[in-house]
């Protein structure tokens, strides 16, 4: 089922499967400013981009599919070069629970069970969307009866220019300076780098497409798909996109943030009948440093149980002066 959100500047469609973000519409401009299909079919039926939805339980990589919680060793199903990615199975296509709607707000919740994809936990997840002004905000609630990891995250993918075309035409500003390498798998190492100088060098707003050009050797299908340092669990902007027409501001308190510019895309059929192609958007994924659960030096994405944990991405769209 798909719901339909608005206010007098935006418009939102949200599915029940996977807590979904369809569309995101500038009603002014009617440009629709993220990728996503037509229907709940469709995104059964192309899985591997994860158009919009929600991830969880744990976004990105987990080395080896194995980590280690007060001693157990946990493994879940590898689906990716040797990793978990986006944690097996998922809850990406699992089918929400609408909780509420009403004139400004949607949210669903879910049950995740104990053992589901080899975590551990009765995990409930209430994913709210809502709609204020000029932004868009998605916060999460959850709640686990054994302690847990949690890596939630929401996987849209933007193009500012609200039609098919490729994406890396668009300004990006990152508001660190500090990013993971990737391994041959495309999983972060522990390592990072600063990013002055390379592909990754986004502190001040820099067209992607220029950036991708000077082919730092640690690019991943000739693009960027890794991990922004931040390590901070407060609230603060990580992301700014704009093109000639829109500025597209992303907050969170999520501590990093994968950027991933669409690199294995490849050849889709999107809503309205549109024709996706790699590099056609540019995902915004605030999340915790991937296998952080394996490495000493991050953050945990660790739930405790029967502790309430909380998180949220808020995006703001202004328009601009030309
Ligand atoms: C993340 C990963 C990418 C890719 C996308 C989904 O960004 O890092 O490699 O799997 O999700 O396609």
């Amino acid at each position: 089922m798909i719901y339909t959100i608005e206010n007098d500047k935006l418009l939102i469609k949200v599915a029940s499967l996977g807590a979904t973000l369809v569309s995101f519409i500038d009603k002014e401009s009617n440009k629709d400013i993220v990728l996503g299909f037509e229907n709940e079919n469709d995104y059964l039926n192309n899985r591997g981009p994860y158009f919009g939805t929600t991830i969880a339980r744990y976004a990105n990589r987990i080395g080896n599919g194995t980590f280690c919680l007060n001693g157990a060793t946990y493994h879940t199903p590898i689906n990716n070069n040797g990793n978990t990615l986006h944690g097996g199975e998922g809850l990406s296509f699992k089918e929400f629970e609408l909780k509420d709607k009403n004139s400004s707000s949607v949210t669903f919740v879910i049950n995740s069970l104990d053992g589901e994809d080899g975590f551990p936990g009765n995990l409930k997840l209430y994913v709210k969307y809502e709609l204020n002004d000029n932004c868009l905000f998605i916060s999460y609630k959850a709640i686990c009866d054994k302690d847990s990891v949690l890596n939630i995250t929401n996987h849209s993918y933007f193009n500012l220019n609200g039609v098919a075309s490729n994406a890396l035409d668009q300004e990006l500003k990152i508001f660190t300076d500090e990013v993971a390498l990737l391994d041959e798998n495309g999983m972060s190492k522990e390592e990072t780098i600063d990013v002055n100088g390379t592909s990754y060098d986004f502190i001040d707003y820099r067209l992607i497409s220029e950036n991708i050009k000077l082919n730092h050797n640690n690019l991943s299908g000739g693009g960027i798909d890794h991990n922004f340092v931040f390590e901070s669990l407060n609230p603060k902007q990580l992301v700014s996109l704009r093109n000639d027409q829109f500025e597209l501001n992303v907050y969170s308190d999520l501590p990093d943030c994968q950027i991933y510019t669409g690199n294995f895309l490849g050849d889709l059929i999107g809503k309205n009948n549109q024709k996706y192609h790699n590099y056609y958007g540019v995902a915004i994924e605030p999340q915790y440093y991937p296998n952080a659960i394996n490495y000493d030096k991050y953050i945990k994405p660790i739930i405790k149980a029967n502790e309430e944990v909380t998180h949220f991405i808020k995006y703001e769209l202004n328009g601009r002066d030309k």
